[in-house]
This record gives C-alpha cells, sequence and structure tokens, in this order.
C-alpha cells in the first residue's frame, strides 16, 4: 500500500529529485498502487508538483512531456486509495499555504471528518475527497504560526487519530524534508550530502545501503548533512543505524518475464539462506534467540499470529512444533486475534511471522500480545520494518526482496524458519535427542536441492496450465502439512489468476466439499508420502477415488515412485522424497508456478494482480 519517499541532496549532487524520488516510487510499486505523484522543491525556490490516477509510466510520461522544475528537495507519493477513488485530484502530494506545502501520507487519518469541519468552518478550500488533505491544511496553518516546519508538524500529529507516515515539504525550507510516523512504516536512508526518506529501504537501497530506522511517534528532520529524530513529545531520541544486505540489483527483473517468476526461481536460495549460518554439526543455533532462551525453555502455549500466506506457512509452524517440541500451538489471522478478547499470559510465545514486517494487522496483533504480557518472536523478511522493532526477539528469513504482490518464495523461508524454530525449542526443552535433532537437520539442508529438482517440472506445470485457461474453480485437498499447502495453492489462484479456488483438509471431504464435485472439476491433491508413519497415504489415495469416480479430473503431487496414485490421476507431479513435515516445502513448489502460468496463460499481470497490496498497511 502506498509508498513514500522524500530526498534532500546539497548543491555538489545536482538537480536530481525528481530522479530520485520516480526511480524510488518504481521500487515500491510492489506494495500496490492506483496512483502517484511528487513534488519539489526547484533551485529557484519554488514547489512544483504532479500527480496522475494510474501507473507510474503515466506520471512519467507526464514528467518527460512538461517536466518540473527540478531542484534537489522533494517528496514522491504511491496511493492505494482508501478514502476516494482513484482520480488525479485524490492523488498525492497535497498543497496548502497557496501551494508552498506538499505533503503526503500513508494510512488512515480516522477523525479527518470533525477536523475538516474546523477548516471548512475556518474558509479552507478541499481539493479532494481525502483524508490526507486535512493533515496538509492543518500543517500549513501551524506553520504559519510557528514558521518551524518540524514543530508544525509536531502540533498536528498530537491532533490525529490512526496510522499515518506524513512527509512535508514547504517552498520557504528548501533543503528539509519532515517525516512522522504512527503505526506506519518509515525508513530513513543515510547518503553522502545526500539523505533519503521511505516506506522501505527499496526505495533508496540504489543510492546507498546504510539506513536508520524510526520508532513509533516520532518525528524526523532530513537535510543534506545532516538527520535529526525527536519523539512526538518533541525530546531527543536515540537511533540506530544498520546496513541494507540486499543489494539494488536484487530488486530488478534480472531477466525474467516477471518479478513472481525471477521470485520463485530463487525458492531454493530462499530456503537455504534461510538456513545459512543456523545449522552446523547437526545442532540448530539461533543466537538470535540467546536474549529469550530462559523465557522459551519456560512457555506453555504458543499463538502463531499472520495474515494470507504468512498464516498457512504458520500451520506448517504448529504441526512441526507440536511434534517436536510438545508445547500447544495455536493458528490465528492476526486480524481476528486482537478482537476476541485471547488468553494471555508471561507463558504464552506469541509468533508473528510477515514478509514484509509491515501488515497492519500483524502488527497490531503484536502490540496487544505484549501488552498483555506475552512475549512476541517475529519472522520476518525485511530489515527496518515495524514488526521486528516491536518484538522480543526477530528471526529474520533471508529470502530476499520479494516484490511480486503475491507472497512465493517467502513462505518457503518462513517455513523453514519455522521448521528451525521447532527444533531449537525441541532442544530448548529436551523434547528431541541431539541425534533426532541432527536427523531432521541433514533432511532440511537437503531440501534446497530438492527445490531445485521440483522446478525442473515448470515445462510441464506450464502446458497443463495453458490447457485450463478457461478453468473457472479449482479445489485442493491436502492432510497433515498438505492441508496448508491445499491452502495456499488455491489462495495464490485466487490472487493471481482471479480464479474461484477452495482448499480443503482431504479428511474434510465427505463433510461437505465431496457435493462440489461434477464431471470436470479440477481437483489437485496432495498425496502424503507412502512412507508417512501416520499411515495417511491409503487415505488420501482412497479420497482420489472417490472424487474420481465423480467425474473429477485429478492432479496429483506425489513422492517419485509412488505407484499407488497413477491408476487415478490424471495428471501426477512428482516431487523428490523428504521427511514427512518437509515434504511441504516441495509440494507448494508447482502450485506456485502453476498459480503463475495459469494468470500468464490468461494474460493477467502476475506481478501486480488487480486489488491487492503488498503491503496492507491499514487494517
Ligand atoms: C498481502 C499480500 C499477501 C501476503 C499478506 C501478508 O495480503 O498480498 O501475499 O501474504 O499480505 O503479508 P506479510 O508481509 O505480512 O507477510
Amino acid at each position: 500500500m502506498c509508498g513514500i519517499v522524500g530526498y534532500v541532496g546539497s548543491a555538489g549532487v545536482g538537480d536530481k529529485s525528481v530522479d530520485v524520488l520516480l526511480g524510488g516510487l518504481k521500487r515500491l510499486e510492489y506494495r500496490g498502487y492506483d496512483s502517484a505523484g511528487v513534488a519539489v522543491i526547484g533551485a529557484d525556490g519554488t514547489l512544483d508538483s504532479r500527480k496522475r490516477a494510474g501507473k507510474l509510466q503515466v506520471l512519467v510520461d507526464d514528467l518527460e512531456a512538461d517536466p518540473l522544475r527540478d531542484g534537489q528537495t522533494g517528496i514522491g507519493h504511491t496511493r492505494w486509495a482508501t478514502h476516494g477513488g482513484p482520480t488525479d485530484e485524490n492523488a498525492h502530494p497535497h498543497l496548502a499555504d497557496d501551494g508552498k506545502l506538499a505533503l503526503i501520507h500513508n494510512g488512515i487519518i480516522e477523525n479527518f471528518s470533525e477536523l475538516k469541519a474546523e477548516l471548512l468552518a475556518e474558509g479552507v478550500e478541499f481539493l479532494s475527497e481525502t483524508d490526507s488533505e486535512v493533515a496538509a491544511h492543518l500543517v500549513a496553518r501551524a506553520y504559519r504560526s510557528t514558521g518551524d516546519l518540524a514543530e508544525a508538524l509536531r502540533t498536528v500529529v498530537a491532533r490525529l487519530d490512526g496510522a499515518f507516515t506524513l512527509l512535508v515539504v514547504h517552498a520557504d525550507q528548501p533543503g528539509v524534508v519532515v517525516g512522522a510516523r504512527r503505526n506506519s512504516p518509515l525508513v530513513i536512508g543515510l547518503g553522502d550530502g545526500e539523505n533519503f526518506l521511505g516506506s522501505d529501504v527499496a526505495a533508496f537501497v540504489a543510492h546507498t545501503r546504510r539506513a536508520m530506522s524510526i520508532g513509533q511517534d516520532q518525528l524526523v528532520t532530513i537535510r543534506p548533512d545532516s538527520v535529526e529524530v525527536v519523539g512526538f513529545d518533541g525530546l531527543p531520541v536515540e537511533t540506530s543505524e544498520f546496513e541494507i544486505d540486499w543489494d539494488a540489483s536484487a530488486a530488478d527483473k534480472g531477466g525474467w518475464s516477471s518479478f513472481m517468476a525471477k521470485e520463485i526461481s530463487e525458492e531454493p536460495e530462499a530456503v537455504a539462506k534461510t538456513l545459512l549460518g543456523r545449522v552446523s554439526g547437526g545442532g540448530v543455533h539461533l543466537s538470535e534467540l540467546d536474549g529469550v532462551a530462559d523465557r522459551l525453555a519456560t512457555v506453555d502455549r504458543v499463538i502463531v499470529i499472520a495474515c494470507g500466506t504468512a498464516a498457512y506457512a504458520g500451520i506448517l509452524g504448529k504441526y512441526a512444533i507440536e511434534q517436536w517440541a510438545r508445547v500447544p500451538v495455536e493458528v490465528e489471522l492476526a486480524h481476528e486475534f486482537r478482537y476476541r478478547d485471547p488468553v494471555l499470559d508471561e507463558k504464552t510465545l506469541v509468533v508473528s511471522i510477515s514478509q514484509s514486517g509491515e501488515t497492519m494487522d500483524t502488527l497490531m496483533a503484536v502490540k496487544y500480545a505484549r501488552e498483555q504480557g506475552a512475549q512476541v518472536l517475529s519472522i520476518c523478511n525485511t530489515q527496518g520494518s515495524t514488526i521486528p522493532r516491536e518484538s522480543d526477539a526477530v528471526i529474520y528469513t533471508h529470502a530476499g526482496p520479494e516484490v511480486a504482490v503475491a507472497s512465493t518464495k517467502a513462505f518457503l523461508a518462513q517455513g523453514t524458519a519455522l521448521f528451525l524454530l521447532g527444533l531449537h525449542l525441541a532442544g530448548l526443552r529436551g523434547t528431541l535427542s541431539t541425534d533426532e535433532i541432527a536427523d531432521q537437520v541433514a533432511d532440511l539442508q537437503a531440501i534446497p536441492e530438492k527445490i531445485e529438482r521440483v522446478l525442473e517440472s515448470s515445462e510441464r506445470i506450464r502446458t497443463l496450465a495453458g490447457w485450463m485457461a478457461d478453468t473457472r474453480s479449482v479445489l485442493f485437498l491436502g492432510r497433515h502439512v498438505g492441508y496448508p499447502i491445499a491452502l495456499e495453492g488455491a489462495l495464490k489462484l485466487k490472487e493471481l489468476a482471479y480464479i474461484h479456488a477452495e482448499g480443503f483438509a482431504a479428511g474434510e471431504l465427505k463433510h461437505g466439499p465431496i457435493a462440489l464435485i461434477e464431471p470436470g472439476q479440477i481437483v489437485f491433491v496432495i498425496v502424503p508420502s507412502p512412507r508417512d508413519p501416520r499411515s495417511l497415504h491409503p487415505k488420501v489415495v482412497s479420497n482420489i477415488q472417490e472424487i474420481r469416480a465423480r467425474g473429477a479430473r485429478v492432479i496429483a503431487i506425489a513422492e517419485e515412485g509412488d505407484a499407488a496414485v497413477l491408476p487415478f490421476a490424471d495428471e501426477v507431479l512428482h516431487i523428490p522424497l523428504a521427511a514427512p513435515l518437509f515434504e511441504s516445502l516441495l509440494a507448494v513448489v508447482p502450485l506456485h508456478v502453476f498459480g503463475m502460468e495459469l494468470a500468464a496463460a490468461k494474460g493477467l499481470d502476475v506481478d501486480q494482480p488487480r486489488n491487492l497490496a503488498k503491503s496492507v498497511t491499514v487494517e
């Protein structure tokens, strides 16, 4: 959702703010947006801005045809509409103070109506239907009385309810961008004679790998040679610098037809990098959890909270942690968790999972859990994001930047991190022996190479997807860890190909879903290994027969050498042998490829599906 970029450079770096802002917005495109705009303070000291509904290219073309008066100070924004439709007028920046002040906003100002009424009564004219424009006029009014932009913003944030990141520039203050954040993302990029602000580090990683986080309820002022951070109370706060470990090229397509194609190809690496430095000598070493080791050893319950794909990864975590560490685990959608008055105490470990580290529902659930006394461990893929800052400990997944809106490689990295956590807890609690842990670790280390092998069947999946381009409904069945994989397969089809798709626990088939089966219905079945100690394999093979008898077309994802499914499936996609829990990380891969290929066969934009945002930063 909304992407934000701010830039200030010194005279020596040239008038390049428009390029920096558009480059940053391009890298933030993945967040999802429907309009874009920039405002710059030109070398002549005037503020100039442009905003357009539609793709960023519409704005770029417009600026090429009619360039802004460029300078060294500016702000840029991609908007994902909440209040007011995606029109030129509602796009940001919003201007105030006779066009001398420009403001951009991410989030929702919940009390905007009463603030707007107050401004209307004073005769202020509004040009948009947004909540954000209210903030622009309020800051302008405060600036007129203080002459200090940061102070003006500080007085205004005290009156705002809701979540926001705000950036403001004023023509009278060239070389200054001020920002404020509450429950909405903002990171600082530290350059040489220039500084940056961004919704995430992708906004400025092409210019600098030095970054600084900024906490909740804090204000920042960047100038070419300085960065100042204060709390909403006006007092200075401590800041910490960090090095961005992504490089700019990692966020490029690198010759692939889409970011999603590239990201699926990186699934083996996402697992390997998440394991890197954390498994050796047959043991699991999560040094990032050292500070909470005592509390981890005594937890009596785990609650996993997440949204979307991350929540399905959470179900893998439940199965692994319960089996290995013998602690009860619940998995809950973050937005449901927070509002149902859950029972939590200091012996509850809440594990949040988020690729972006910014999902508002997950963030709010994390805060809530900590307020209730639970300890929160977060699994996150994005350095400098908000959720890790709000947590007691964090395990970073090292999937690299994920740009396509629908999550793929991050799911595998999240599953891997949860498996590591499960083994770590089992070690701490003594529920698995050293040898048992070493066996699991060896199996897990073999997974990246096995995913490579699964990806070799991508061409065949593309052909299958081509045949199914007109399909209107697809069902997915799985059991044990195959169940969350079925949910994930269905979610990918909904997100990418806009096809009705449902994932079911195979055991539930006879309790309802079987009524959906009619001749020609396509059903993917994730078949557990015939070696599975729980003897789930014959049960799922029976399910396949039941749906085949009713005319369904079955595509089975089964272990290499599994002869039992061959007579009953229309197609079998084979995956290499793996330990029962880790099969999930293999079975999901063809489903990711299938979702992408079916969307491509329908001529859809696989990287930016309609209506979706990668980082859902409003509730
Ligand atoms: C959005 C994305 C999904 C993602 C979910 C959770 O809905 O479209 O792909 O799974 O957010 O995102 P997170 O960044 O918290 O993992």
